[in-house]
């Protein structure tokens, strides 16, 4: 249960598809390792870096949309907020049951919950929030090249240096 990129989760042909490619590209990791007998250590930290992505790649969506006039940038930016909570949740879950339930016989359907969690966790938003972006991609080209051109790697020092780190994010860089 992997997921595999499509033309429709296109929406800009740059930095924004890339970011997703890059998320994507960490859920399915994460997905393939978990397996029964798997280092939970390992996968938590795997989460916590699809965090730290994770930030970086709303906080330049975040800048895309100010500059675009983007008209629904106060509800998205609730609705990363909330998915932002929600991994939290999730990583705290998954060190829980690290050091809990090591040989617990149910840790293989704990385990299947955890790769559905990551399935669904940002598909629904790109798909149906992201995808609101597209008729302002034009507007975007505007922004800042520092934000729309930078690697997302490199985007997580610029957002400590420029943006401060926000209280959900100290937790885990
Ligand atoms: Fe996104
Ligand atoms: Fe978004």
């Amino acid at each position: 249960m992997l997921i595999i990129w499509k033309d429709e989760f296109c929406i800009d042909h740059a930095a924004i598809d890339a970011d997703h490619r890059n998320i994507i590209g960490r859920i399915n990791y994460i997905i393939r390792a978990i397996t029964p007998g798997c280092d939970l250590g390992e996968i938590s930290s795997c989460l916590r870096e699809l965090y730290r992505v994770t930030c970086a790649h709303f906080f330049r969506e975040t800048i895309l949309q100010e500059v675009s006039s983007f008209p629904h940038i106060n509800e998205h930016r609730k609705l990363h907020e909330r998915l932002l909570s929600e991994l939290l949740d999730y990583i705290q879950y998954v060190e829980k049951l690290a050091s809990e339930t090591k040989g617990d016989r149910h840790l293989e359907r704990e385990l299947a919950a955890c790769k559905s969690f990551l399935y669904r966790w940002i598909l629904g938003h790109i798909l149906d929030q992201d995808k609101k972006m597209t008729e302002y991609v034009e507007a975007m080209r505007t922004a800042d090249d520092e934000v729309l051109n930078q690697d997302i790697e490199d985007l997580i020092p610029y957002i400590v240096k420029t943006a401060g780190v926000n209280a959900e994010m100290s937790r885990v860089v």
